[in-house]
């Protein structure tokens, strides 16, 4: 049912923790299951993401897509790690079972919020960055009707 990637992520998540003063926080639950996503980012004034953390109340398949995506971002820049879908974090864990694939949604959304409360404390704006879940479930269905 899950893929070796999938397994090893869950099994041996990377990034975990917290990071006490991070450059920005954000927090997600999913609709669909009540599930919750902590993510820490640490940028620096080249807004290279230098380390990010996260905790994960939620399924094996939210835990592995948030220590595949935590390990997505590290050493990208902002805009790079706005690039980051739920899309591409799946691609990276070799696939999800369809029945679990909004669990990957948790760790962009969860990024997009960090990324939001990062700019918010800078006053500064991130081209392309979604505020609102909702948005990306629109951009979701979206791409699905495609
Ligand atoms: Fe809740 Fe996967 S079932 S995030």
């Amino acid at each position: 049912m899950y893929s070796d990637k999938v397994i090893d992520h869950f099994q041996n998540p990377r990034n975990v923790g917290e990071i006490e003063d991070a450059s920005g926080i954000g927090t997600v639950g999913n609709a669909k299951c009540g599930d919750m996503m902590r993510l820490y980012l640490k940028i620096n004034e080249e807004q290279v993401i230098i380390d990010c953390k996260f905790k994960t109340y939620g399924c094996g398949a939210a835990v592995a897509s948030s220590s595949m995506a935590t390990e997505m971002i590290k050493g990208k820049t902002v805009a790079e790690a706005m690039k980051l879908t739920n899309k591409a974090v799946m691609e990276a864990l070799d696939g999800l079972p369809p029945e679990k694939e909004h669990c990957s949604l948790l760790a962009e959304e969860t990024l997009h919020a960090a990324l939001w409360d990062y700019a918010e404390k800078l006053g500064i704006k991130i081209p392309g960055l979604i505020r609102s879940v909702q948005d990306i479930e629109d951009r979701m269905v979206r791409e699905l009707e495609d």
